[in-house]
């Protein structure tokens, strides 16, 4: 569980991503704690590490996902106080992003433990979540290209997304941020009536395995 020093420190990197037609430039402010206008003031958006307040926003995002799609295999909708729980065992090595449009929490995004096994030290898994209401904007796609950056300074190998098979927005989003087929789990998942599929997506990173990566 991270110490409110912690989530202090986690907040001084704050990066900021125009959404814009020509999104991807990606602009890094370090040190920062100030909101600045960018681009087109009508569409102010920034992306940033996600902070508590910031839970019952990421938790009706993703209630809506468990309870109306197959696109995460949860099947019980997150509470609060769940959520919560599941955002302290997070920041560090494993960061949660929130988009932020016009001062909404539009999207959320997590680099989450792979296993716990030593050797996975430099696996992590990745999962997008965009509010219904934002989508096809580029969120997504930004908030994927932010795991991906941090990803980068913290020096993993191998980042995985686990994607249901009929899920093909998500497939191509993945797809297009430059996850590389892996594999298929056939019938993993049973939601909704019916077995699913899983696909396995892997990004590949450079990576210099160091003595500081947990054992
Ligand atoms: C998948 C999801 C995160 C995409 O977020 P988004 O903000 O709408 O995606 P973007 O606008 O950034 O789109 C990026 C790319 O994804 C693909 N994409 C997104 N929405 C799509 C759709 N409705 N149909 C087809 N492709 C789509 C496209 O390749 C798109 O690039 P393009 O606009 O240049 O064609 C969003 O639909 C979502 O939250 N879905 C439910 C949860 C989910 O499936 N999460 C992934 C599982 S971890």
């Amino acid at each position: 569980m991270r110490s409110g020093n912690q989530w202090f420190c986690a907040l001084d990197i704050i990066l900021w991503y125009p959404l814009s037609s020509s999104r991807m430039h990606l602009r890094q402010a370090v040190g920062s704690h100030t909101i600045a206008r960018m681009g087109d003031p009508a569409y102010e958006s920034l992306i940033r590490d996600a902070t508590i307040d910031d839970v019952p926003a990421i938790t009706d995002i993703y209630r809506d996902a468990v309870l109306n799609t197959v696109a995460t295999f949860d099947t019980v909708p997150p509470t609060i106080e769940s959520r919560t729980e599941w955002l302290q065992h997070h920041g560090g090595r494993f960061p949660v992003f929130v988009a932020v449009v016009d001062g909404q929490i539009a999207g959320w995004a997590s680099l989450s433990e792979w296993s716990d096994r030593g050797a996975y030290a430099y696996t992590a898994e990745s999962s997008v979540y965009v509010a219904t209401s934002h989508r096809r904007q580029g969120i997504g796609a930004t908030l994927l290209a932010a795991i991906e950056a941090r990803a980068r300074e913290l020096n993993y190998h191998t980042i995985i997304a686990r994607v249901v098979a009929t899920n093909e927005t998500s497939l191509r989003l993945v797809r297009a941020a430059g996850y590389d087929d892996a594999g298929l789990i056939r019938e993993v998942g049973y939601k909704f009536g019916k077995w699913l599929d899983m696909c396995v997506l892997q990004l590949t990173l450079p990576c210099t395995p160091d003595s500081n990566a947990r054992k």
